[in-house]
């Protein structure tokens, strides 16, 4: 007679810890004197599918015995006058329970006087040229805000590991060569953009589009896939080719199309070989998205 299978293993429950204090963040996320690897992934909140995949990849890289804390932080300094820092979705019921289901072992909420006692703080990091071209040049300041949270999140959660989107290229460049110029001991790990079936990268402003927005909104990563379709035949195809499409498009209100060199961020030459970042900004009613993709132009 066959023997009856095992029950297949149950993957460990895990109770996700909401903390809001920097006291309580530190008693949850060490919570004895074991020394065990530790991840964080920062986010804003309106945690979707694509923050999914970054808390996944850190529990992959701590494993099932290490920590992962996810920060949920609307970060007052790296939005500008007229951006949507009010409208900005706030759902951190939701984001907990995410963020529980994707493997994270707390979840960091503080408010804004938690993380700036002092008020706007006096003394802030600046992302120097890398952060005054593309996104910068439309958002000045922006990444400088990014930058001074990141480092105030990391002295926090003290990571082995921080994981940060690729879709964001420009700001996980950015914070790689904060890292690497001012001596972090971290690594930092990118992690590729999740899209819709059809192409859409995911974005917590997608909820702000209308249905009409959405369908125009998909140009965007029509043309990068079109760039990335020529990328055999060199930089002024691959630019042509996306541009023919946002061209054609209606609805878009294009900020930037550009084909960047990964490791300073600068517009790729024009006899540019290599890995590349096919990068557009356009605002579509009246949200801005960006989205890029990464490709071997030859
Ligand atoms: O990418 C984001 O959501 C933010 O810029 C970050 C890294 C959490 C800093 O506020």
């Amino acid at each position: 007679m066959a023997r009856p299978k095992p029950a297949a293993k149950a993957p460990k429950a895990r109770k996700t810890q909401l903390t809001h204090t920097v006291d309580d963040f530190e008693s949850a996320f060490w919570p004895d004197e074991r020394p065990v690897d530790n991840a964080v992934v920062m986010t804003m909140g309106a945690l979707h599918e694509g923050h999914a995949a970054l808390i996944r990849a850190a529990r992959k890289a701590v494993g099932a015995e290490g920590r992962v804390a996810v920060t949920v932080f609307v970060n007052p300094l790296q939005f500008g006058a007229n951006e949507d820092l009010d409208r900005y979705p706030r759902t951190l019921a939701a984001d907990v329970r995410l963020a529980e289901e994707s493997g994270a072992d707390v979840v960091f909420a503080p408010l804004v006087e938690e993380v700036y006692p002092n008020g706007d703080p006096q003394v802030r990091l600046t992302a120097g040229p890398m952060g005054e071209r593309f996104e910068g040049a439309t958002r000045p300041g922006h990444f400088d805000g990014v930058l001074t949270v990141v480092a105030k999140l990391l002295h926090i959660t003290d990571p082995d590991y921080a994981f940060f989107g690729e879709k964001d290229a420009q700001q996980l460049a950015i914070i790689q060569r904060m890292v690497a110029d001012l001596d972090f001991d971290v690594e930092i790990v990118g992690v590729p953009t999740i899209r819709e079936a059809d192409g859409l990268a995911l974005s917590s402003r997608n909820r702000y589009l209308s249905e009409a927005e959405r369908e125009q909104a998909l140009a965007l990563s029509r043309a990068l896939f079109a760039g990335r379709d020529a990328a055999a035949q060199g930089p002024a195809a691959v630019r042509e080719a996306a541009a023919k499409v946002l061209d054609a498009a209606d609805g878009l209100d294009l900020d930037y199309l550009a084909l960047i060199d990964p490791h300073d961020f600068v517009e790729a030459a024009d006899d540019f070989q290599g890995e590349a970042v096919l990068a557009a900004a356009a605002k579509v009613g009246s949200t801005r998205l960006i989205d890029n993709v990464r490709i071997i132009v030859r």
